[in-house]
């Protein structure tokens, strides 16, 4: 009786233990929403009188480097404020996000200079578009949309993505996984008064890229050249990868969000399948703690610089994945795996805190070029607060792209 009761008692004590195990791993989600709030207002405070986007913040610096709006990541610094306002529905991020968005404005009224346009635009005006309703965000995208697709090759059936490239690379058409993610919004402009032309293109260069971009692994190649009049591919390469048969770790997660995006747009279950294969050579070659290395072939890989980027925006497409997959097992593969890489970049290893205003310490941006090695940069940042979102929605079983609640009535009632 008594070693019954002895063990029944054990019994209970590792019950209890575990059950306390399992609630301190419990991840936070509004917690860290949060700590984005408190980084954004520290960046709000610092900024200077003329107006100008945060890119990066160098190791060791608490002071980000600004640049104008026709960088290319111009967009992601409304696009948090814009995040910020739907989590909060405080009516002081939507002025703020309104003001840089707006502030974009004349990309929408010049040529297009290269396939960044889509980054630019959409994560300003394309999620203010998505919060207000404001008709002004959306003919702005429209029309950027038109301008985006003049890059577009029929002949090779894809957007130039890198139009500087032709002569000082001697890539006469190029195409990098990256212009995957501008597709967004054309997809968003036909639905939303564009032309349908708009749709077909996006569709035309998925499909395309698809067929060339990939090896049979189905790590991605970044880069591809394409000749002008047959359309024929002369070439894959690198360009911020460690070498050409290289899996650089921000172009494979470009692919998966990317693929994970033409499925939502287009429902074609061709691109579903080949988004699941991305993703399964990134997850089978990920390091433990779920955040790459900046490439997955670089030599002494232990010693290199980490993506903290790769890893926000793999989350984010990863969670929206999970929604699309009727095997119920690798869906919930998927949102451990997501949950598992925003826990990991939710530690003090990867949050900025108080060594700077940013979220997230530790992307790469290009290696290559010795630039952006180790650094906070904001596209991590905008994918991040994206992936935690999206994350909240799903917990509590909402649409991932349906505003979390109504923020313009929030912020009336405010
Ligand atoms: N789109 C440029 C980059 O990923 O660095």
């Amino acid at each position: 009786m008594k070693i019954t009761k002895t063990i029944l008692f054990g019994v209970l004590i590792i019950a209890v233990a575990g059950f306390q195990k399992d609630t301190m791993n419990q991840f936070d989600i509004d917690a860290n929403l949060d700590y984005c709030a408190v980084q954004a207002e520290k960046t709000l405070a610092a900024m200077p009188d003329t107006l100008a986007i945060p890119r990066n913040i160098a190791p060791g610096s608490k002071q980000w480097r600004m640049v104008g709006y026709d960088d290319w990541t111009s967009g992601f610094w409304p696009g948090v404020l814009w995040y910020l306002y739907e989590y909060t529905g405080d009516v002081k991020w939507k002025k703020e996000a309104d003001k840089y968005t707006r502030f974009l404005t004349p990309l929408s009224m010049r040529t297009a200079t290269d396939h960044d346009l889509g980054f630019q635009m959409y994560c300003s005006f394309g999620n203010g578009y998505r919060l207000t309703h404001n008709k002004e965000y959306k003919d702005i995208f429209v029309r950027t949309s038109d301008t985006l697709a003049r890059l577009y090759n029929p002949k090779v059936g894809t957007i130039l993505s890198w139009p500087g490239m032709r002569t000082k690379m001697n890539w006469p058409h190029n195409t990098i996984i990256d212009n995957m993610i501008n597709l967004e919004m054309l997809f968003e402009a036909s639905k939303n008064g564009g032309r349908k032309i708009l749709y077909n293109m996006a569709v035309k260069h998925a499909e395309v890229t698809m067929e060339n971009q990939f090896r049979p692994d189905h790590s991605v190649y970044h880069v591809v050249v394409y000749d002008t009049l047959t359309g024929k591919k002369i070439k894959a390469v690198t360009h911020q990868g460690y070498a050409d048969e290289s899996m650089w770790a921000r172009g494979q997660a470009w692919a998966i969000y990317g693929y994970t995006m033409v499925y939502r747009e287009t429902k074609d279950p061709k691109f579903l399948d080949f988004a699941h294969k991305v993703t399964k050579v990134y997850l089978e070659r990920l390091p433990k703690d779920l955040i790459p290395y900046w490439d997955f072939d670089v030599p002494n890989i232990k010693r290199e610089p980490r993506d903290a980027s790769a890893a926000a925006l793999v989350a984010s497409g990863l969670i929206e994945l999970s929604t699309y997959t009727s095997d119920k097992k690798l869906a919930k593969t998927y949102l451990s795996k997501a949950e598992g890489m925003l826990k990991e970049l939710s530690t003090s290893r990867y949050k900025s805190n108080n060594k700077n205003s940013a979220f997230l310490l530790h992307s790469t941006g290009h290696y290559p070029n010795k630039s952006e090695i180790d650094y906070s940069i904001i596209y991590a940042d905008y994918y991040y607060i994206e992936a935690l979102l999206r994350l909240k929605k799903l917990k509590s079983e909402k649409d991932l792209f349906v505003p979390l609640h109504n923020a313009e009535q929030t912020a009336m009632k405010r």
